[in-house]
């Protein structure tokens, strides 16, 4: 399954793991924290590079994924002294460090965006076109309002500018009339797409037309998780969470994130709070495109944290 570019079910596989690694030159002994830990597949590589000795706090804002990955690791033998899960926002770093009682900062931070493979295969989650299942898209579904309770409630002004900032949509105007329709507005994945494509079809293709709501889905996504304010919140927490000359690595995997990224590592350096930062985005080579799709859009960017303060 793996062979043919599929993930197995209830699993996701990480991307760029060996360039990840590289990146955060990981000894034993250290310290460090796994913002978006999913299903923990870089976690278990990374936890095997810092024993003995070494400890892995694991974020993750999904409760529903987050046991079951901490029960996984448990069975590999990752005892609560090595690995501690904690279910929050990566957006409060600085609260997640206080917790571990870390409050001189980490070895290392890494930070792999966007949704999980479970998360993308589960219907109930509501992240994708591909199952029938209602509109949620909640990283955390037990709190804030789901797409389909803000898609009800969304003005066609503010859904054209989401899915222009948020997917560069060219057909945003036409599609954000057909969504924005208060209580008429869908509520189901299915109802989405379906809607997505009625409105794009005079001048799209049906492949065409399958980008477009693959790129609304992103959009709608982005808002309901306000997912570019907490990555701007993570961004600045970041040097002050790392120890002089701790690394961080930050996956991407759009150009909204990148661009985000890209910014804060540059000014971070220009400020001098990072000593060094990746000069160019790593991707990930040909034979890892074919193995994982979900690897072609990845960027992998790094920063050192300043040894002088
Ligand atoms: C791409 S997956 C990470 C996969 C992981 N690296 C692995 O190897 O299994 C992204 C994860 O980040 C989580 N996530 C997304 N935004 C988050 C946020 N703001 N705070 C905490 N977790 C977040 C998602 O719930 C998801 O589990």
């Amino acid at each position: 399954m793996r062979a043919r570019g599929q993930t197995p079910a209830g699993q996701h596989r990480p991307v760029l793991v060996e360039e990840v690694l590289g990146a955060l030159e990981l000894r034993a002994g250290q310290r460090g924290v796994d913002a978006t830990i999913g299903w923990g597949g870089h976690a278990e590589r990374v936890l095997a590079q810092i024993s003995p000795g070494g400890q892995l706090l694991g974020l993750d804002a999904d409760p529903l994924e987050l046991p079951k990955t901490e029960a996984r690791l448990r069975t590999l033998g990752h005892s609560p002294e090595v690995f501690r899960a904690l279910r929050t926002n990566f957006a409060a770093l600085p609260a997640a460090l206080a917790e571990a009682g870390w409050n001189d900062g980490a070895d290392f931070i890494l930070a792999d965006l966007g949704v999980s493979s479970m998360q993308l295969d589960d219907p109930e989650r509501g992240f994708g076109a591909k199952d029938e299942g209602p509109l949620d898209m909640r990283m955390n579904p037990r709190r804030g309002s789901s797409a389909a309770e803000w898609l009800a409630k969304v003005s066609v002004a503010e859904l054209d500018v989401v899915l222009r900032k948020y997917a560069d949509e060219s057909d945003a105007a036409p599609i954000a009339e057909a969504l924005a329709v208060g209580e008429e507005a869908p509520a189901t994945t299915s109802e989405l797409a379906a809607a997505v494509r009625a409105a794009v079809q005079p001048r799209r293709n049906p492949e065409e037309a399958s980008h477009a709501v693959r790129r609304v889905f992103q959009a709608i996504r982005i808002a309901v998780n306000d997912e570019f304010g907490t990555l701007e919140m993570f961004l600045r927490a970041l040097p002050a969470a790392l120890r002089p000359g701790g690394r961080a690595v930050i996956l991407t995997f759009h150009s909204g994130e990148d661009r985000r990224v890209k910014k804060a590592f540059q000014s971070g350096l220009r400020s001098g709070l990072y000593e060094s930062i990746a000069p160019e985005p790593l991707r990930a080579g040909a034979a890892e495109r074919r193995d994982n799709p979900r690897a072609s859009s990845a960027k992998l960017r790094w920063a050192v944290r300043a040894t002088i303060q």
